[in-house]
């Protein structure tokens, strides 16, 4: 039976985690299925110039990640409430909701449930499987902090997406990769995007040549 990963990305800023992550899954051999909120409809045209159509989702979804289509990749329209990962009888291994907006973060935390995305994180919620967080907004309003709390107790994962410089990032894009790398290490799936800490000072600077 086909189990795969759910990437929800909602509309705070932040879409290359996103990419980072699904990229990693695919690499990683796992199936993914997708759900972009509206909101990030605009994040992602704000930050990458591409526009997701409903009616190309697929190609536009494959010019966003850069890799052909022929990976087991799924995606669902945020609006559609009746699709599958919206039921608990659909298998999945758990969710990523990355980036998680504040909006995204109070939605799953009081079960709302206004879109696919939330509804998604609520089933995986219920159905007691992984659910791996990732806000991104600074600062952080009370509500918020209540709200990743309650997520916390719930059992989910908060990953903030809060990048560290030890693995010795020389770009930008090895701080997002650190990003992705924490996601799927908690979701437990193999990558080397990143130079672990080996307890040396000043390994990863050196091994990026800096
Ligand atoms: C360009 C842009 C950047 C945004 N960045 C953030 C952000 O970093 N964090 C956040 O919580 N909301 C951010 N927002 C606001 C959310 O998109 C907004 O709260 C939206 O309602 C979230 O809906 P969603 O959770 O359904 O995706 C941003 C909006 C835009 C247009």
């Amino acid at each position: 039976m086909r189990r795969p990963w759910l990437v929800g990305v909602s509309g705070a800023s932040g879409t290359p985690y996103a990419r980072a992550v699904v990229n990693g899954l695919l690499d990683a051999g796992q199936p993914v299925d997708l759900v972009v909120s509206r909101a990030a409809r605009l994040t992602l045209l704000d930050e990458t110039g591409i526009s997701l159509r409903d009616n190309h989702a697929d190609a536009d979804v494959g010019q966003w990640l850069g890799r052909d289509l022929s990976v087991d990749l799924r995606y669902w329209t945020a609006t559609d409430l009746a699709a599958g990962p919206a039921s608990g009888s659909y298998p999945t291994r758990g969710m990523v909701v990355v980036p998680a907006s504040t909006a995204a973060v109070a939605g799953i935390a009081l079960g709302l449930s206004k879109d696919l995305l939330q509804r998604a994180a609520d089933v995986t919620l219920k159905e007691r499987r992984p659910l791996v967080v990732v806000p991104r907004e600074t600062p952080y309003a009370r509500s918020t902090l209540a709200h990743l709390l309650e997520l916390h107790d719930a059992g989910a994962v908060v990953l903030p997406a809060s990048p560290a410089f030890y693995a010795g990032a020389a770009s930008v894009q090895q701080l997002v990769d650190f990003i992705a790398a924490k996601v799927l290490d908690a979701v437990g799936v193999e990558h080397s995007l990143i130079t672990r800490w080996s307890g040396e000072l000043g390994a990863g600077r050196a091994e990026n040549g800096l």
